[in-house]
């Protein structure tokens, strides 16, 4: 072999048992214990159904309008993330139509299933319930051109790994949607201050750092909570 062409080789091998990349660690919860309760195999469905879909609720009040803010348009892809008892389904499904697909995307076996049953029992073909963990969406990338996350963003217990399977998820251009709490000291209650882990400017910070651009906070008559939309 030619001599240079040997040295190429020698200085190629070392290199690379000797500084290969480093490996990213993994990254820390940055909570843990807030979703025991819907892991749990003994949860109660309808319990959960009680809570979330009642109009006391703020997001079930004004849950047209947040739908209507997504712009969905036939035929689009969207991923409600942290879907819970299934609040959004059918608008969703009404919103992207037959050609569109609506993922539903939960960690909690309870709820996959409670999901699965009530896209077959209110006929609600164009949905794929996706049970997925806490550190991966499970979403297949490129994928979807909408991603809403209601309520949901405090309870991730790895948010920038999941927000990381978010990005790849969402198709160049599509959109993240926002909704949680205002989380003011002084305004918020205690237990929201307690089980909301950081503020509206800290959960925008992070999804832009995330690779996403903030775009808007979108008005759909929330009090409590705020929406925010974000472009990939
Ligand atoms: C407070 S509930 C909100 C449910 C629903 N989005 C709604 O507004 O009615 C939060 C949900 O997020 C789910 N969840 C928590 N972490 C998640 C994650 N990393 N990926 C997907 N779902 C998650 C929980 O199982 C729970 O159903």
């Amino acid at each position: 072999m030619h001599v240079s062409l040997k040295r190429i080789l020698f200085t190629a091998i070392a290199l690379s048992s000797c500084c290969a990349l480093p490996t990213v660690p993994p990254e820390e919860a940055v909570r843990t214990g807030l979703n025991d309760r819907f892991l749990d195999e003994s949860l109660v469905v309808d319990d959960w159904v009680a809570r979330f879909e009642v109009e006391s609720r703020e997001v079930a009040l004004q849950r047209d309008a947040i739908v209507a803010a997504l712009e969905l348009n036939d035929g689009e892809n969207v991923a409600d993330v942290g879907a819970g008892t299934g609040l959004f389904l059918k608008p969703f499904s009404r919103a992207v139509g037959a050609g569109g697909r609506v993922f539903p995307v939960e960690i909690s076996p309870r709820f996959v299933d409670h999901l699965r049953q009530r896209s077959q029992d209110e006929s609600l073909g164009n949905v794929q319930v996706t049970h997925c963990s806490e550190t991966d969406s499970g979403l297949q990338a490129e994928t979807v051109d909408a991603v809403f996350i209601c309520d949901t963003y405090h309870h991730f217990t790895y948010p920038m790994t999941t927000l990381s399977s978010l990005h790849r998820a969402i198709r160049s251009g599509g959109r993240l949607y926002l909704v949680d709490f205002e989380r003011i000291p002084g305004v918020s209650s205690e237990w929201l201050l307690g089980h909301v882990r950081a503020d509206k400017a800290t959960f925008r910070a992070e999804i832009e750092a995330a690779g996403f651009t903030f775009e808007e906070e979108l008005e759909v008559g929330l009090e409590e909570n705020y929406m925010l939309r974000f472009r990939r």
